[in-house]
Formats: structure tokens, C-alpha cells, sequence
């Protein structure tokens, strides 16, 4: 079966552990694409060259989950030339064999418009900046500056910018439980196969 289920949404809404879930759920692969851009930041140097020689080792970097290296990757991300190095491996991943799960930024608007499910997670960026900080910890008060600057740059870029494809289905996770969020992507799912069917 191919079926892609493509997860938009701006920083730290929740989208990789909604993505986990509802792949582990449904048996689907899950590929998270914010990684690809942030191992193309984190790598240095020509970071067109980078996107173009990306690697497992590059991928398995431990330091790609820290604020530092989420502001480069969305520095690199306005960069079209490293946007294109990396779409045919993220297109091939989406229409693969047995489901796959996409979440980034603009997987429902060009990697994979015709996906089967969009959802654009969501919440207010006060709450997406406490998740955050829950997670990574330090200067609260900086982590939601940083949420908002990353948001604003790739909202504004002109390739690819964070914004929900006309078709896909909001979810504002800010008054919701992990469980609640990962239900209602579920049902979406579970909806639109037994519709195929
Ligand atoms: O986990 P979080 O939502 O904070 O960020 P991420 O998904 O790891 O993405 C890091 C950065 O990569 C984003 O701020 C975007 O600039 C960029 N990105 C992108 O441009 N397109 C994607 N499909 C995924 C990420």
C-alpha cells in the first residue's frame, strides 16, 4: 500500500511525537525531515555541498536536537540549492511500500501534495515554547524568542514556507494532552483508509 501521511506545522508543535505514534500505530515509516536540515547545518561549510553528500553518520550526529542547531537548520533551509539536494529522497521515502509518515515543514505543500492525510500541528507559541524548554532546558524566556525568530524566517522564506496546504486539517495541540493530539491524528488515519477500502 502506498499511503503517506504528511505532518506540517512550526517549531516544537509536537509534530515528531504525534509522527512516531500514529507510524508506530499503523505500522508505517516515519521520517523526520527537520533532522535532514539540521545535519546540513550542523555539518559546516558549503551547506549545499552538505545536502548534497549527506550521510547516515551526518544523520546519527549527536548534537542535532539543540536550539543552536535548530536556528542553523533554518538558516540553511531558506537556501533553495539545499532544499532541492534534498527532495528526491524525501519523495521517494513518502511513496514508498507499506505507509510512511513525513513531518517538517512543507511536506504537504511540495514534497508530497498528493499525500493521503495533511495535518498542520499547531499551538500558541508560548505553549510550543515551554515544550521546548521542558525538553532542552536553560533560559525559558530565550527558548520562546527563538521559537518565534526560527517560526518567522521560515514563514517568510520564499521557497518551500511554513504554511498549512489548502486541504490539510489544523490541529491546535495548545489545550491538548500528547494522548488527545496523537487520537486525533489517529481517527484522520484510521478515516481516510477505511475510506480507500
Ligand atoms: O523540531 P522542530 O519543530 O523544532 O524543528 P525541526 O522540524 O527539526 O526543523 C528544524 C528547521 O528545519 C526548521 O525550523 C526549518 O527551518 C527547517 N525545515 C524545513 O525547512 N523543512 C522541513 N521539511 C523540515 C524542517
Amino acid at each position: 500500500m502506498i499511503f503517506t501521511v504528511a505532518i506540517d506545522g512550526p517549531a516544537a508543535a509536537g509534530k515528531g511525537t504525534i509522527s512516531r505514534a500514529v507510524a508506530a500505530q499503523f505500522g508505517f515509516a516515519h521520517l523526520d525531515t527537520g533532522l535532514l536540515y539540521r545535519a546540513v547545518g550542523a555539518k559546516g561549510g558549503d551547506p549545499v555541498r552538505a545536502a548534497q553528500t549527506l550521510s547516515d553518520a551526518d544523520l546519527a550526529r549527536p548534537d542535532l536536537r539543540t536550539l543552536a542547531a535548530g536556528q542553523a537548520a533554518s538558516r540553511v533551509a531558506t537556501i533553495p540549492e539545499v532544499r532541492a539536494a534534498l527532495v528526491a529522497f524525501q519523495r521517494a521515502f513518502a511513496r514508498r511500500e507499506g505507509g510512511a509518515v513525513l513531518d517538517g515543514r512543507d511536506i504537504g505543500t511540495v514534497i508530497c501534495p498528493e499525500a493521503e492525510v495533511k495535518l498542520y500541528v499547531t499551538a500558541s507559541a508560548q505553549v510550543r515554547a515551554h515544550r521546548r524548554w521542558l525538553e532542552v532546558g536553560g533560559d525559558e524566556a530565550q527558548v520562546l524568542a527563538e521559537v518565534i525568530e526560527r517560526d518567522k524566517r521560515d514563514a517568510e522564506r520564499a521557497v518551500a514556507p511554513l504554511k498549512p496546504a489548502p486541504d490539510a486539517l489544523v490541529l491546535d495541540t495548545s489545550e491538548m494532552t500528547v494522548e488527545e493530539a496523537v487520537d486525533a491524528a489517529r481517527a484522520v488515519i484510521a478515516a481516510r483508509i477505511e475510506g480507500r477500502s
